[in-house]
């Protein structure tokens, strides 16, 4: 097991580039199945998510290859039982059922495994694929779903789950006429999957409104396409460049898609320049304290709830963190308090003081998200910080402690690496 070590204290300073993104990188790929032949999509971080998707690929009947963040598909024939202990470390595995359903017909999974930020129920994928004509058996921790053929229907989400509509929306392509789900996500991620199924002949529309309109069509072939880049992994280095009173350049990012956090992080102070696809933060002034509630795109996003506590400790005056997406994402606080934070939680709220000095300690990451903020804290806390939980960080941040080094950062990751936190030149998996 690996730790990372942080010498904290020092002020990140340079310029890096922002990857593809990891939630919309998972889609993509299990959209693939939909089609057929050779697929190439660059820009996909190298990062645990993505080989245990990999993997799930490769189970399921597509070969997988990803060198120097391009990866390249090739969709062979299908079958659809996803192995127990893949579908188990990843929640995103259940995506693959409105892929299989419309290619395939049938799809066997397991339930996602417990989770570590809130209860997670799957109810909005089931009901509503079950709308689409499927048949669904749930069976102590497995899903097994059938269909001869599904039927376009018109489709109110009582939430708009990013996951539940990019299941339906990947089930609606292959379906006879027309679907339309409305109470949809909005988040960027559902129009860069909007975009590669149309690119691989997919009509559909309406994606980054509330109301997706899907006409099936008979069949799908394939695409090459480029991943959107990560707002999360950007949100993040910003965060970190503000907690620790620094100067950072992102390259490869949409400052549209940070619109939230950018327009809280000015509000306490943080100078903020925005050009076409950079973004410049630094901190001169002395920070202030915000109010902030997570909520679906286009509000804040609940990923950077954790990484902005952070912050918020650094900030004059009480900050107020409402988390109204998951309704146990303050656990990683116990760990922040190790640090020196005060931070009050109660139920999805907490209180935060600001101006807390933080002190270094040995914290552990329970969650990926939970283990980028400890991070930060380690970064901007005085000492030798500790953060154990390597391997949650690592299903999202390609090479965190590489990255965060070409900002000026010292931190190192001790004992043994493994395969997959390898740097991306070197990183060769899947294939036959
Ligand atoms: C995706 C992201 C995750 C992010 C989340 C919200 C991926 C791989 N993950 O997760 O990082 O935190 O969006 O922005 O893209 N819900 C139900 N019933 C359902 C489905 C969801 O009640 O059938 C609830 C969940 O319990 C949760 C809320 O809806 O409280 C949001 O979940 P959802 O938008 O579905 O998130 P994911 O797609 O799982």
């Amino acid at each position: 097991m690996s730790k990372l070590v942080v010498e904290g204290g020092h002020r990140l300073k340079g310029a890096i580039r922002i990857n593809g993104a990891k939630n919309s990188a998972l889609k993509l790929m299990v959209g693939a199945m939909l089609g057929q032949g050779t697929f190439t999509i660059s820009d996909v971080p190298a990062i645990t998510d993505v080989r245990t998707m990999c993997g799930v690929l490769e189970a399921l009947g597509v070969q997988t290859c990803l060198v120097d963040n391009e990866l390249r598909l090739q969709v062979g024939v299908l079958q659809g039982r996803v192995p127990e202990e893949l579908a188990k470390s990843m929640r995103a595995s259940i995506q693959v059922m409105g892929p299989l359903l419309a290619r395939l017909g049938w799809v066997e999974v397991a339930l996602p495994g417990g989770c570590a930020i809130g209860t997670r129920p799957l109810d909005l994928h089931l009901d509503n694929l079950i709308k689409l004509g499927a048949r669904i058996e749930v069976t102590g921790q497995r899903i097994a779903a059938s269909a001869e053929c599904l039927y376009g229907t018109d489709i109110t989400l009582r939430y708009p789950s990013v996951g539940a509509t990019e299941n339906l929306m990947m089930a609606a392509v292959l379906a006879k006429g027309e679907t339309v789900i409305r109470n949809a996500a909005q988040e960027p991620e559902i129009i860069d999957i909007q975009q590669f199924l149309n690119a691989m002949g997919a009509k559909v529309q309406g994606a980054g409104s509330p109301v997706i309109r899907i006409e099936g069509v008979s069949d799908l072939g394939s695409a090459d396409y480029k991943v959107i880049p990560d707002r999360i992994e950007a949100g993040t280095y910003l965060l970190a460049a503000a907690a620790t009173g620094g100067q950072v350049t992102l390259e490869n990012v949409v400052p549209e898609h940070l619109e939230a956090l950018l327009t809280v992080l000015e509000a306490m102070g943080v100078e903020v320049y925005r050009n076409e696809d950079g973004l410049t933060v630094w901190t001169t002034n002395k920070l202030r304290s915000q109010h902030v509630e997570t909520a679906p795109y286009p509000g804040f996003p609940t990923d950077l709830q954790p990484q902005f506590v952070v912050l918020a400790t650094q900030a004059a005056g009480v900050s107020i963190i409402h988390e109204s997406v998951y309704d146990r994402r303050f656990g990683y606080t116990s760990e922040l308090k190790k640090m020196g934070a005060q931070i009050k939680v109660d139920g999805r709220q907490a209180a935060v003081v600001g101006h807390t000095p933080l002190k270094a300690a040995q914290v552990e990451a329970g969650d990926l998200r939970a283990g980028a903020a400890l991070v930060i804290a380690a970064l901007a806390a005085r000492g030798e910080t500790t953060v154990l939980g390597v391997e949650h960080i690592d299903r999202g941040y390609e090479c965190i402690e590489m990255r965060l080094r070409q900002l000026g950062a010292k931190i190192s990751r001790m004992e043994e690496r493994r395969e997959d936190a390898l740097p991306v030149s070197v990183l060769r998996w899947g294939g036959r």
